[in-house]
């Protein structure tokens, strides 16, 4: 059985996580947030390194939310945007240029701590993108080295194709996107009660919200 509870009321003391210093201050929340964003980007194992990025898709005039996985790349702090890596062929492409408003879901499971970010989402192109291939390793250029576009369907798994040469290394299908945060929604679960703000980044504005 898990041991995270969504009691609202503050529970006896026990044994887990030592509470977070910035508990009970909105500001050191705020701070807390970024610096766990920009850990995110810079390390594999930092619980924010695979973030959920959802988007809206249309299917037969209904929007629908769309979600998957992706590995966070960037983060900058100033700028307040984070960066993932994508195929110029994958479905969220689409879904990005017919609607760029789109949601990203941290999940930090030890410390407990959840972060929903709303922003608005743009392929790069150009300087940014080529820089964005710079950084990239071989291992993961062989993601875009794929002949046939993601998703497209198999007769068998074996059927995909990779062609080094046919896509410049993969360059060919390589694009970075650009999440502009336009809001940071945290919660954080503590025994001794736990801890809600919406931090609106439009309005400059951070509140304390009922969790
Ligand atoms: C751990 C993990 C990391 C992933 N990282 C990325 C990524 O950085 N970029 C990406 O486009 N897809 C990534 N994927 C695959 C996506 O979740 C998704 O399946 C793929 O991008 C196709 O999505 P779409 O059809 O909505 O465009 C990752 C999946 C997992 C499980």
């Amino acid at each position: 059985m898990s041991d995270v509870s969504f009691d609202q009321k503050p529970q006896k003391a026990k044994a887990g996580p030592p509470l977070l210093a910035c508990y009970d201050s909105l500001e050191g929340s705020y701070a807390h947030a970024w610096d766990m964003l920009v850990r995110g980007a810079k390390q594999a194992r930092a619980p924010f390194h695979t973030p959920s990025v959802a988007t809206i898709v249309m299917q037969d005039g209904i929007a629908q939310p769309d979600i998957r996985t992706v590995v966070l790349r960037g983060c900058d702090r100033e700028a307040q945007s984070l960066r993932f890596n994508t195929d110029t062929r994958s479905h969220k492409i689409q879904q990005i240029a017919d609607n760029p408003q789109a949601a990203m879901h941290f999940y930090d499971a030890q410390a407990k701590l959840q972060l929903r970010l709303s922003v608005t989402l743009s392929v790069l192109d150009g300087a940014a993108r080529e820089a964005a291939w710079a950084a990239t390793r071989p291992m993961s250029r062989e993601c875009y080295q794929v002949v046939q576009s993601p998703g497209t369907p198999l007769a068998a798994p074996s059927d995909v194709a990779f062609d080094a040469a046919a896509t410049h290394d993969g360059e060919d299908y390589f694009t970075s996107v650009s999440a502009q945060v336009r809001s940071i929604e945290w919660l954080y679960l503590a025994a001794k009660g736990h801890r809600r703000a919406l931090f609106d980044l439009q309005t400059d504005t951070h509140q304390w919200l009922v969790p």
